[in-house]
Parts: C-alpha cells; structure tokens; sequence
C-alpha cells in the first residue's frame, strides 16, 4: 500500500552496475532447446505460475515451459530493495501500464491499474505485505465449491509449504510479536517481521492496544485464521530483501533443472490447435509472440493459465472461452460459452490520511535529507540492514463493523463470518504514498474496505489479442462500501486519539473530522484507489454450479487439460491482502496436478 520515492537508483540499474546473472532464464526463443514440445506450458511466469512450474519439475520426467511476457527480475535493484518498491509502478518497463473505465464511484476519474509485467508476476513488485485471511474466507471458499480441500484446515499446509519464517534482518528478539505455532520455517518464500527499529512509533501503537483495548485488541499473530485485532506486520522479506516467487521458487537450486525452461518477452495470445475429444475441448497448444514473430509452443499433457487476474481472461476470451454476446460482436467464433469469464471481479478501496507530529524519527527523516538517505543506502548495499530493509507500514489492525451498524438495515454482511474483518488500517511512521510537497514528520494510517460488496467486470473490446483489455472495477458501485470507508477513517481518528498520542500529535493533515457526511464522501470518491487485490476473473465454483469458470479442481469447464491457476479462481476477494491466498492456491493446484499426472 505504501510507496517510497526514490529515483537514484534508476540511475544505478541503466548503467549496468547491477551484472545480470541469467541462470536458465531464456532471453530468446532461438535459445531454447527442443522443438517447443512440453509435457506442460505454464502460461505467465508470475507469483502462481512459478510455483506450479517449480512444483512441477520435482519431478524429473515431467518438461515445463514458462511464458512470461515481462521483463527478467534478476538484477532489478529495486525489486530487491524492500523501501524503493515504488519506483516499479508504472508507466515502467515493469507495469503492463493499464488504465481503467471511468469509474462513476469515484466522480468519473480514470485509474491507473498495476499490474507486473516481470518475471516472479505482482511478487516482484507488490508492497510485501504477508496476510493470510482468516479461517472463514476459506471455508467459505469451500463451501462455495463443495469441496473441502479449500477449507483452512487443509489450506494451512498449503501456506506451510509457501512459506519459510525468517528471522528479521536486524536480527531483535521476536518474542510475543508473532506465534510461531501457525508458522512454517521449511517453505519456499520468506516471510519476516520488521527488521527496522522506530522505538516512539512502535512504543505508542503498542501502548494504544493496552488504552483502547476493545476496539484496538492486541493480536498476537493476525495469520492464524483469526485476524481480528492489532498486531505486527509480516512481509515477504527475508535477509533485508524481498522474496518474490521468482527469487524463490526460481532459486539456483531450482532453475538449474533440465526440465525446467523459462522463457521471457513471450506473450501468450492465445490457445490453439482446438479439438473435441469425448464432448471436451481440447487445446494442444499455445501462440505466443516474441519481438515480431509468431510462435506455437505444444503441451502434451496439460496447459496451465497463470497469466493473473487481467491477463488470464484476456487469454481465454482471445481463445473463444468466454461470453458469446461480447466474444461475436468481435467476430471470435465462440469455443466454450462461460460467461462468467471476467465477470464479478472485485478489489478493495483504499485511501490514506496523514497526521503530522513533533518528533523526527519518522521515514521523513530519511526521505527529506539526501545525507541521511544515501547512509541508508550504504548500508543496505553493506549488510542489508537499516531503514531500507521494510516498507511503510508496521503494524496492521482488522477491525469489524458495529453488528448494530445501520447499514445492516440495508445489507447482509458480506464477510465470511464472525472472525472475519471488514476494515484494515495500516499503520506507518511517515507518509509513502503522498508526493511529499510540505517538510515536517508524519505518521500515516492506510485504510481499506476488504469486504467489499462492489463488483466490476474484464472484458475485451478489440479481437487483437496485443490490445489492452477493458477493465471496469466497479469502486464504490455500493454504498456499503462508502459506509464502511466512513467508520474506518473514524476508528482512525479514534486511534490517533488515544493518550499515548497526546504529547505528539499535531493535528491531522486535512480537515475529515467536522465536515458533512456529503462532504465527506466527496473527499473519500476523489481520494480512493484499488488496493491492487484483483480477484474472481475465472472463478472456481462446484462443479454443477451454472456459474463459474473453473471447478474445484481448478479445470475450466467443458474443457480438457487446461487449469487456471492464479488469482482469478477466487470467487471472493479474502479479507486480506492476495499473495498469500495466491501461493496457497498455487499449492494446492501444483498437488493436483502431479496427482492427476503421477
Ligand atoms: C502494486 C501492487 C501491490 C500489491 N501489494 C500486495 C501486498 O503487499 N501483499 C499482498 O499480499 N498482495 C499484494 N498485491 C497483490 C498480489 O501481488 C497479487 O494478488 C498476486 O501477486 C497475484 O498473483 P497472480 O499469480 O494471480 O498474478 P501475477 O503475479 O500478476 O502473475 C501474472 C503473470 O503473468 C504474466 N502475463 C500476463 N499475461 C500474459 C500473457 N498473455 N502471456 C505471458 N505472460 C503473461 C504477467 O506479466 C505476470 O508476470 C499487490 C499487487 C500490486 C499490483
Ligand atoms: C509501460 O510504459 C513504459 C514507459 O513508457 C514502457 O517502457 C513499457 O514498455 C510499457 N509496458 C508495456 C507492457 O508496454
Ligand atoms: C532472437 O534471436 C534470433 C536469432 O539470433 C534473432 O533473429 C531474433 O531477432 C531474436 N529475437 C529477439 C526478440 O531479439
Ligand atoms: C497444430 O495443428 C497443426 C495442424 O493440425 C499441426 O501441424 C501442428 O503441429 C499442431 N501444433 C501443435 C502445437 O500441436
Ligand atoms: C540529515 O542526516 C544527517 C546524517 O544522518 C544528520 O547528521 C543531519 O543532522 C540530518 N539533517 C537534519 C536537518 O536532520
Ligand atoms: C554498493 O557497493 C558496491 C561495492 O560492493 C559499490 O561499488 C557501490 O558504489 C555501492 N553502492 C551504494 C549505493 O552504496
Ligand atoms: C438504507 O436504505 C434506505 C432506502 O434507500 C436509505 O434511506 C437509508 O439511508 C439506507 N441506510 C443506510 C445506513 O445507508
Ligand atoms: C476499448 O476500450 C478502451 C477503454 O477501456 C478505449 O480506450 C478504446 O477506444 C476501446 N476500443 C474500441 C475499439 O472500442
Ligand atoms: C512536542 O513534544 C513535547 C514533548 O516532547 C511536548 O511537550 C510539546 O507539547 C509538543 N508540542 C506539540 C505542539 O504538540
Ligand atoms: C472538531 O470539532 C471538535 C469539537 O468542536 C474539536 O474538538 C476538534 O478539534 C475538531 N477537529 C478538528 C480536526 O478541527
């Protein structure tokens, strides 16, 4: 969520002081050997995708192919330096550079939509955030398919076999700031705490959790399922660097394999050589483009879309698999009638407010005084620790609305249930988002609806499969929504409140308390952006639902052998951030799969 400015370091990557160290990362398709035959073609080399093709080539006899459209991770200072996440959003050569439809909810404003174009996908450029979701959101999930291998307890094995609990770069004491119980150190992607001290910070947050302990709870670990409460951070940082899919599921000890081919600038358009084997479609391959050509690489067992929430939809509608009223207006012959393909997709609103305060150990110490920054900088390059080891936020609260609340008069609630949030605010000491325009200190606080009731829709408008597809997020179509931002930024300016803050705080950067409530949602419609969580694009469903894309086995209905494996099988975001869900998805599939195939 929070984003530092940083621009030296594009200085330091043009000039090729990063040496690229390339592995058996494939540049050019001339460079691969074979004739574009696999046993499987992974489709989009992102957070999931390379967890299936890792998954995968355990197994020595199985050949994977990876297309990835972007860009090679491997010396990309600031995907490894966790402060300059940043610089990575777009317009960059790391971003796909979408923009969405106009977005009513928002007084009609046009939103620039992230995505990664890069190899490790949204992991190698995401805000490191490690939320699980809670207990409910997966056994709804379960609920929802008919199957309980999505329920939490046979997903935590799943988050077990993703995750490799990491001591913080500054190596501190870790005692009662997480459980290790609910944790794994034997996984693939590292997760840590912060490994930076902020002593007032942490102090006074820690201190409001014991003065306004019934609406801010200390939670131990907001990972074990039950998130309600404050507790401390965990990001996918380890060793005071990040820890994308790519850096560790395409670790040396993995990359090296022989079976394993990884093939960059390589965008998939479409799905080819369609035949129908037993009242099924088959697809025998994938088309794909690199520089000016065409190639078609052929997948002997099973193709696997991986190419995320935006691009995967775009494959499968470019292929025909979608909704017939928009695929025959375009003139593409309809190969399976799915119209829930890009239907229902939902993020989470998110804005930001600011206080300013009188003590200087805040991130503007670092980021309004070049002196300190390049020590900081000196010493990540050194030992990879100090300030540059995290980004922004330190702790996280997961708050529900009154159960008395008036919205409930118009509205079920939309969470999963009873330990399930509605609200997250994340706390940091200094503002990252905003441009900073005024010297002083600050502290901020993000906060975001992660139940959202709005839905929006992918759809493509064009049948060039190079064309940007439409995306229409559907931000604050509900007024469920626009309440529970209201009560958010109130528990927020009752955080800010509390007596440990007395002596500090100066006052809020805008006036939100004394305003009108028409006044109020102006600033909040003008002021939210996605929080970048995009789901529900090809949604998992039972396998005799009418709706749906995939089952629960993640197999697109009416097809053979071809999976989706990413973010768009959730049918409903989790009450979290989504790369953990993501990885655990990933997982679990990566399981089904070698069952089917073993
Ligand atoms: C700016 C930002 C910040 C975020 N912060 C957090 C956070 O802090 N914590 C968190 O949990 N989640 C965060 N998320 C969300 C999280 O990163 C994503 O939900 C998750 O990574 C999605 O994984 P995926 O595998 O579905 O897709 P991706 O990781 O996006 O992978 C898809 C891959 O497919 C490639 N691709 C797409 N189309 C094609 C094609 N036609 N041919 C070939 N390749 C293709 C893409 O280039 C990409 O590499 C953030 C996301 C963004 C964008
Ligand atoms: C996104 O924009 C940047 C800057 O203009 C450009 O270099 C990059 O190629 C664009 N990305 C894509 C996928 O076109
Ligand atoms: C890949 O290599 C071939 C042969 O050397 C060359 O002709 C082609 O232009 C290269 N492709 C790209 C995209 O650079
Ligand atoms: C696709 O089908 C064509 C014609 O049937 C065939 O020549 C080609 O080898 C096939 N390609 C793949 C990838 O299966
Ligand atoms: C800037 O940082 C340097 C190095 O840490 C420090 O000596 C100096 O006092 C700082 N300047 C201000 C204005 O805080
Ligand atoms: C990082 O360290 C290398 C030597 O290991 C040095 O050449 C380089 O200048 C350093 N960069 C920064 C920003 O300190
Ligand atoms: C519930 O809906 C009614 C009728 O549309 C509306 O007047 C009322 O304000 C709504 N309540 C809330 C809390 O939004
Ligand atoms: C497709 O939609 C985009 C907006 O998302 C628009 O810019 C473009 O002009 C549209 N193209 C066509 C052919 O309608
Ligand atoms: C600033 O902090 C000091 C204590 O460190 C306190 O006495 C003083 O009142 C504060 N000033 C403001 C404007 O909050
Ligand atoms: C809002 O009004 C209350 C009561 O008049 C006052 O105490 C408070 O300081 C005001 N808040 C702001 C930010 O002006």
């Amino acid at each position: 969520m929070l984003a530092m400015l940083a621009t030296k370091t594009w200085a330091l990557v043009s000039a090729g002081l990063i040496a690229p160290c390339l592995g058996k990362i494939f540049e050019n398709v001339s460079e691969l050997p074979g004739n574009l035959e696999y046993d499987f073609i992974v489709a989009g080399g992102g957070t999931a995708g390379l967890v299936v093709a890792n998954r995968l080539t355990e197994n020595s006899k199985f050949k994977v192919l990876v297309l990835e459209a972007g860009v090679s991770n491997v010396g990309v200072l600031d995907s490894e330096i966790p402060f300059f996440t940043g610089n990575l959003l777009g317009p960059t050569i790391y971003e796909w550079n979408y923009t969405t439809t106009p977005q009513s909810g928002l007084n009609g404003r046009v939103l620039s939509y992230s995505r990664a174009h890069m190899l490790g996908g949204c992991s190698s450029h995401n805000a490191m955030f490690y939320t699980r979701g809670s207990a409910d959101d997966f056994n709804r999930y379960a609920a929802i398919t008919a199957d309980s291998g999505w329920s939490w307890d046979q997903i935590l094995p799943y988050f077990f076999k993703n995750e490799r609990w990491s001591p913080p770069a500054d190596f501190h004491n870790t005692k009662g700031q997480f459980d290790p119980s609910v944790h794994s150190t034997k996984g693939i992607t590292s997760v840590s705490l912060p490994g930076f001290d902020w002593p007032i910070f942490y102090h006074k947050v820690l201190q409001t959790t014991k003065e306004l302990p019934e609406e801010f709870p200390f939670n131990l670990d907001m990972n074990s399922g039950k998130p309600l409460g404050l507790g401390w951070r965990q990001s996918t940082i380890g060793g005071g660097m990040r820890s994308s899919s790519a850096t560790s599921y395409l670790a040396p000890e993995f990359i090296q394999r022989d079976n394993l081919h990884v093939l960059v600038h390589a965008q998939v358009s479409q799905l080819a050589n369609i035949s129908n084997v037993a009242g099924k479609v088959v697809f025998g391959g994938v088309r794909f483009l690199q520089g000016a050509s065409q190639f078609t690489a052929k997948a002997t067992k099973e193709i696997i879309l991986s190419a995320g929430t935006v691009g995967t939809p775009n494959i499968l509608m470019h292929s025909g698999i979608g909704d017939p009223t928009v695929l025959k207006p375009l003139g593409i012959p309809t190969v399976l009638d799915l119209p829930s393909v890009g239907k229902g997709i939902q993020d989470q609103p998110f804005f930001q407010v600011a206080w300013s305060v009188n003590f200087t150990q805040t991130l503007e110490s670092i980021t309004q005084n070049m002196t300190r920054f390049d020590e900081a900088f000196a010493e990540w390059n050194r030992s990879h620790t100090g300030p540059f080891v995290m980004s922004g936020h330190t702790h996280i609260a997961w708050l529900r609305l009154d159960p008395d609340s008036s919205i409930f008069e118009n509205f079920t609630d939309p969470s999963a249930g009873p330990d399930t949030p509605h609200i997250e605010l994340g706390f940091a000491p200094g503002i990252g988002l905003v441009p900073l325009t005024s010297p002083g200190n600050f502290l901020s606080i993000g906060l975001a609806v992660v139940t959202p009731v709005s839905r929006g829709s992918i759809t493509i408008n064009s049948s060039n499969p190079f064309d940007p597809p439409v995306i229409d997020l559907g931000m604050l179509q509900s007024d469920f929504d626009l309440f529970t931002l209201r009560e958010g930024l109130k528990s927020a300016q009752r955080f800010f409140k509390a007596p440990a803050w007395r002596d500090v705080i100066i006052g809020p950067t805008q006036n939100l308390e004394n305003i009108t409530t028409d006044a109020l949602d102006t600033f909040i419609r003008n002021a939210v952006a996605p929080s970048s969580h995009l789901v529900g694009s090809a949604a998992m469903s039972a396998r005799d639902a009418e709706n749906g894309v995939v089952d629960p086995d993640l197999l697109v209905k009416g097809a053979r052998a071809l999976r989706i494996i990413d973010a768009s099988v959730l049918p409903i975001i989790p009450s979290a951030h989504t790369q953990a869900a993501t990885y655990a998805v990933a997982e679990r599939a990566a399981d089904l799969l070698k069952q089917r195939w073993m």
